[in-house]
């Protein structure tokens, strides 16, 4: 008789996965926002982002409401590296009359029990924030209010559903003038569990109650929860698995004393999960949320229920349980408060460091001017010798027609990588561009060794290549790409002013770079090579999208260096004889901003990177807006947020001072979208940085003002080139067509999106279109090439 009694109470392992499954559907129910209305795990979100970091302090008050003991707290939580705290308590009695009466009469209760503690304690004098463990189903919008969904357990207070429950508390506070508090944190007993124990483990993620109710909480991905904005970091959500089977999910398994016992309670019908379930559903949590199995959960065995033996081969043999009877989940409210009070602080001061990379509309304006200001400059001969803004001419004059043909080698020198390439240009009906390439590394070495080692290292990597297709003996005429300011008198001269971004070798500046090749070919004498052209990137660039597009007269780079390419017309080019055509400028823009006209927007970080950098002083707009920089301002800003103890514990990593650690790809992987935080924290492992949760935010936070910025000024640039184009055609509307390359326009995943729109909001009347140089600057430079040796023949003839 008793066997047949206790039959149906025996689950067997086949029975608790089927739970399992069933519950886990209902949590992915409940997390949805069209599914959640109809789920019956309510999956709520507790607005608790953070677990406690050791960094808290302070005095903070606690009241536990909601288990079968009621108590007020003191906990002083001491920022002293060792994770203490200490506490103080004390118990009230919850008669059924005040739990079971009037709302206003429940609250005037907490408070006068509260007012009595600290009455007790001597705290009457003192102005303390208070954490509130609620333990019963609140919606949260804020941390600082919960409207309560519907009683459960024994409570059932008239008037109190559906209102905000902490409101009701303050508005009961204010009656006792003797005593200031401000309730700052609501949490339910599973959220206060688990930050009690989080304080002291921090791989504590899951909180579970097992006690008058039975209920979970624990930290979910943000992108898995709908019911709040936002995809970054994580939350912690009460399960309210108390309700799970409240829609018939369960009726299996329920026996008639389950249901007797319903029929019997407050709320029939309702909280149907039966407690002795309750360690399956600790499976199921776990099994549910992806850290928590290696993870700990902070459990607190309640007064009246007792724990069933562990059921063979559940997962509960994961269970590592941290048994805190003694504190509970108030010290957690506490700590919730705590961690709350500690983020507040910490926002403010971060929103301080990043506040001047917000730039308003009105100063992208006034940076557009300015750039204009300073092109004038350029072209104009009393300036621009003096102009940092130099505006080169290119004697590039037409964008190419398509007769161009015959076979060409280039060189692209000067972006992230150098290659040697071999460019087939047929013209005709047959018009097409075939290339081959190979890229070369240049050492570092070699970059900022002597100019003899670096033009015999390029000669050499061209001797490779030719050896490599085939073609040593043939004297191809030769187009060079050589991405720094030259100055030009033919399209085959050009004079380096000096280097920019990571070059640095010797006795080159102010020399002839074509002769400076031209000798290092000499000097190996073994191939001859006609060396007709040298082109900035820019030019090449606006030339390999002309090809397709005839519309495009602007060339841009966003890469390693920032620079801007344009046809000019002639007549506005002073240095330049003539009036009639136009001639491709390379405004070599980069060095706006090296008079001091945009101090005003540089900030502290900018000056630091600008002084650790090969050419201090210089190329200032170039180091706010191109990638061989933007890390290193992330970088900067990073050490700055650690020093003010807001990252990585406080400590700088020997990494973190290692200059150019964070190169463009990497801002580029940390500020994808699709990336989940945890593959953010692997990118930062990578390079050497152990980052929390919170971390890997703030970083993605840094990189992402850092990002925004450089491409705001890069088109706030833009914007006064293609307003000039405008204004130089003379039309109301311009159509243009903007050539564009460079790894940073190309990887970084909102760069070239927010570039366009700043474009758009401040040079209404021009329509441009962004056209992407698929083929690098190489098949434009050869391009240049053929058009350069076409004229030359018919000049010889
Ligand atoms: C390449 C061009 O595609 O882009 C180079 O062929 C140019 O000429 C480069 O310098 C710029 O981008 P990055 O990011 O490599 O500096
Ligand atoms: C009930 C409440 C829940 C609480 C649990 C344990 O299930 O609804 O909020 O966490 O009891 O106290
Ligand atoms: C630097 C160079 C410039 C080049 C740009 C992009 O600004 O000075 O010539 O176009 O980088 O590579």
């Amino acid at each position: 008789q008793v066997d047949r009694y206790l039959y149906h109470m025996r689950l067997s392992d086949d029975v608790l996965l089927d739970v399992m499954g069933r519950f886990r559907a209902e949590m992915v129910k409940g997390l949805g926002r069209d599914t959640n209305p109809t789920a019956t795990v309510k999956m709520l979100p507790s607005l608790v982002r953070s677990l406690p970091d050791g960094s808290e302090k302070g005095d903070f008050l606690a009241v536990d409401l909601g288990g079968s003991q009621f108590r007020a707290l003191e906990v002083k939580v001491f920022n002293d590296g060792k994770q203490s705290s200490q506490l103080e308590s004390k118990f009230y009695p919850t008669p059924k009359e005040v739990i079971q009466g009037s709302g206003a009469e429940l609250f005037s209760y907490v408070a006068d029990c509260l007012s009595d503690f600290m009455e007790s304690r001597n705290l009457k004098h003192k102005k303390l924030p208070l954490g509130f463990t609620f333990s019963f189903p609140c919606k949260q919008n804020k941390l600082e209010e919960g409207v309560l969904l519907s009683w459960t357990k024994h409570f059932k207070a008239r008037g109190v559903q559906g209102t905000d429950v902490a409101s009701s508390l303050r508005k009961a506070l204010q009656k006792h003038k003797d005593i200031d508090v401000d309730v700052l944190a609501m949490v339910n007993d599973t959220v206060g569990t688990m930050m009690t124990c989080g304080y002291d483990d921090p791989r504590c993620e899951v909180g579970l109650i097992i006690g008058t109710g039975t209920n979970a909480c624990y930290m979910e991905d943000m992108r898995h929860i709908d019911l709040v904005e936002g995809d970054e970091g994580r939350m912690c959500i009460n399960t309210e698995w108390g309700a799970f089977g409240d829609d018939g999910a369960l009726d299996d398994l329920r026996t008639e004393f389950d249901r007797e016992l319903d029929l019997g309670s407050l709320n029939p019908g309702k909280q149907l999960n039966p407690a002795e379930q309750t360690l399956t559903n600790v499976a199921l949590v776990l099994s549910c949320s992806n850290l928590s199995l290696q993870g700990r959960v902070g459990f607190r065995e309640g007064g009246c229920t007792s724990l069933p033996p562990r059921p063979k081969g559940c997962c509960c043999s994961h269970l590592r349980a941290i048994k805190n009877r003694l504190l509970g989940s108030a010290k957690g409210a506490a700590m919730v408060t705590a961690v709350a009070y500690r983020l507040a602080a910490q926002r403010k001061q971060i929103d301080a460091v990043l506040a001047p990379f917000l730039l308003s509309l009105e100063t992208l304006r006034d940076v557009k001017n300015k750039m204009r200001t300073e092109l004038e400059y350029g072209l104009k001969r009393e300036t621009q010798d003096r102009a940092t803004v130099k505006m080169l001419p290119t004697y590039v004059c037409g964008t190419p027609d398509g007769t161009e043909n015959g076979k060409y080698l280039a060189l692209d020198l000067g972006g992230t990588n150098f290659r040697v390439l071999l460019v087939k240009i047929r013209s005709g009906r047959r018009r097409s561009v075939r290339m081959y390439n190979k890229i070369f590394a240049i050492p570092l070495e070699i970059m900022q060794g002597t100019g003899e080692e670096l033009f015999d290292h390029i000669v050499q990597c061209i001797a490779d290549f030719l050896e490599y297709m085939g073609i040593k003996g043939a004297r191809l005429p030769l187009g060079f790409t050589f991405s720094f300011p030259c100055r030009q008198a033919s399209i085959g001269k050009g004079t380096l002013v000096g280097w920019t971004k990571g070059f640095k070798a010797t006795d080159c500046e102010g020399e002839d770079v074509v002769d400076m090749l031209r000798e290092a070919i000499r000097r190996r004498n073994e191939f001859d090579l006609d060396i007709v052209a040298v082109v900035n990137d820019t030019v090449g660039t606006m030339m390999t999208c002309g090809y397709e597009d005839p519309n495009c007269e602007i060339g841009l780079i966003a890469g390693t260096g920032s620079n801007v390419c344009y046809m000019e017309d002639m007549k506005n080019i002073e240095i330049v004889e003539g009036n009639e055509g136009k001639m491709c400028i390379n405004t070599e823009w980069g060095g706006f901003g090296d008079n001091g006209c945009i101090d005003n927007i540089r900030t502290k970080y900018d000056k630091e990177v600008d002084e650790g950098s090969l050419n201090a002083g210089k190329q200032r707009y170039e180091k706010m807006t191109s990638g061989m920089y933007l890390g290193e301002i992330v970088r900067q800003i990073l050490i700055d947020l650690t020093k003010q103890g807001l990252l990585f514990r406080g400590q700088i990593s020997e990494s973190l001072r290692k200059r150019g650690i964070f190169e463009t790809k990497f801002l580029s992987q940390i500020e994808s979208d699709r990336l989940a935080l945890l593959q953010v924290r692997r990118i930062l492992q990578q390079l050497g940085l152990d980052s929390t949760c919170e971390d890997s935010i703030i970083v993605k936070e840094v990189c992402g003002a850092v990002s925004r910025r450089a491409a705001q000024l890069c088109g706030a640039g833009l914007a006064a080139i293609v307003e000039k184009k405008r204004e130089n055609r003379g039309v109301e509307h311009l159509q243009i067509t903007v050539g564009v390359d460079g790894t940073l326009y190309k990887l970084h995943p909102h760069f070239s999106r927010i570039l366009q729109e700043t474009v758009k909001e401040l040079a209404p009347r021009c329509d441009v279109t962004f056209m992407l140089s698929e083929d690098g600057s190489g098949k434009g430079a050869a391009l240049i090439t053929a058009v350069a040796k076409r004229l030359h023949n018919i000049g010889q003839k």
